[in-house]
């Protein structure tokens, strides 16, 4: 593991907070997730992070489970990931995190900051940004990025907007995340619109968008599966999610397209079952070639039973304009909420400027929740 450079090491010391790697229990020390006890560092960022969804959202629908932090962290051969934690006097005070693209991207980490209320403007975030920005230097990564979400109610008419480089949305300057960022050089590449959806949606809605997507899809027949794809599609689906990586819209976000294989879709699956995370697939399969051309993915966790997140939705090139994305999404929302009926509500995440989704989950029935900035730096 790369460390901090001394810098950066003498600037967390100088605000007396000690910035210290988390260990994280080996999978195959078979440890199970129950094991990792409540003092450990990997609880201590869990309780930060969950203390902060709460505070911002007022639930959990968005904050990966322990199981799913635990198998996370771990990292797989596709990505390196590093978690930090800051004890100020012994107690937690914030965390910092440096993921590391093993394949492709390898020029590029994601940071991620957060600060317990209690320690913030004290030069904490930015002590840790250093450690994390040192730790991605030390790894040879020249373009960092990195997120943060914004709740709608905190955009009030009249606020101070900082704009996007992508020229669709903004984030308000009033906001920590979005003035801290700023502050330490990073660039509002891009903005994500978050939207939730109350479920079940109506049966007579779903019927009606399904019969007419299926009116100008008559080339092609939904496939779907559960958590494993089936053998004869996966080289198909591994193929979409290439595609997948460079087919949405990305601003100026420095990301190169992925090659998924089959042994990389099988690890992603085996990665989500581990953590306990379930998924329904609905594809799109060409009748004449026999190849799948669209897919959409939902995510539901048995430790947050009410809420479902959506993965990616792609339509190959090619294929666009015969309602495929409508058609998946449709026959995707049916088997979720057969398959897990105490959901209550699907979250979804989509670039300002991705109008066709938009306008499919505004059909939908999905409202507007909140903004995600999309930030990014290139070291000189
Ligand atoms: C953003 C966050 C990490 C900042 O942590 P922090 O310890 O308060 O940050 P620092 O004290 O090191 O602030 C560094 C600079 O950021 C800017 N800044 C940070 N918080 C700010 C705020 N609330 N308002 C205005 N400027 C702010 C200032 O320029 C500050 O320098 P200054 O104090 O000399 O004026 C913290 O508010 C947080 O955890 N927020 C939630 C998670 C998040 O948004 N993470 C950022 C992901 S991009």
């Amino acid at each position: 593991m790369s460390g901090p450079t001394v810098s950066a090491a003498h600037a967390a010391a100088a605000g007396g907070w000690v910035i210290s790697p988390v260990r994280i229990p080996a999978a195959d020390g078979g440890k199970p997730p129950a094991a990792v006890g409540p003092s450990t560092d990997l609880s201590a960022c869990q309780a930060l992070r969950e203390a902060h969804e709460l505070e911002l959202w007022g639930n959990l629908d968005r904050c990966p489970t322990l199981a799913e932090a635990l198998e996370y962290w771990r990292g797989t051969g596709y990505e390196e990931r590093r978690l930090y934690l800051a004890r100020a006097a012994g107690e937690p005070a914030g965390l910092c995190s440096v993921t590391l693209p093993l394949r492709e991207n390898t020029a590029t980490a994601g940071i991620d900051i957060l600060v317990d209320p209690a320690h913030r403007r004290r030069g904490l975030g930015r002590a840790l940004l250093d450690y994390a920005e040192a730790v991605a230097r030390g790894r040879g990564r020249t373009s960092l990025d990195g997120f943060h979400e914004v709740p709608l109610e905190r955009v009030g008419p009249g606020t101070d907007m900082l704009p996007a480089r992508s020229g669709a949305g903004a984030l308000p300057l009033s906001d920590p995340g979005t003035a801290f960022a700023a502050a330490a050089g990073y660039g509002l590449e891009q903005v994500e619109r978050s939207s939730r959806l109350d479920v079940p949606v109506a049966r007579e809605l779903l019927d009606r968008l399904g019969d007419e997507a299926a009116t100008s899809a008559g080339d092609y027949a939904v496939v779907r599966w559960h958590d494993a794809c089936p053998e004869e599609y996966v080289a198909g689906y591994a193929a979409l999610k290439t595609r997948m990586s460079t087919d949405v819209p990305m601003a100026g976000l420095d990301w190169e397209r992925e090659e998924w294989d089959p042994a990389r879709v099988r690890d992603e699956e085996a990665a989500w079952g581990r953590s306990g995370v379930q998924t329904v697939v609905a594809a799109a399969k060409h009748r004449q070639t026999g190849r799948l051309v669209a897919y959409t993915v939902l995510n539901w966790r048995p430790g947050v039973p009410g809420s479902i997140t959506q993965q990616d939705t792609l339509v190959a090139g090619g294929h666009r304009g015969h309602r495929l994305g409508m058609l998946v999404k449709v026959a995707n929302l049916r088997q979720a909420q057969e398959r897990w009926p105490s959901v209550r509500s699907v979250l979804t995440w989509n670039a300002s400027e991705n109008q066709h989704m938009l306008s499919i989950n505004i059909a939908l029935g999905f409202k507007p929740a909140g903004y995600e900035g999309e930030w990014q730096k290139r070291l000189g």
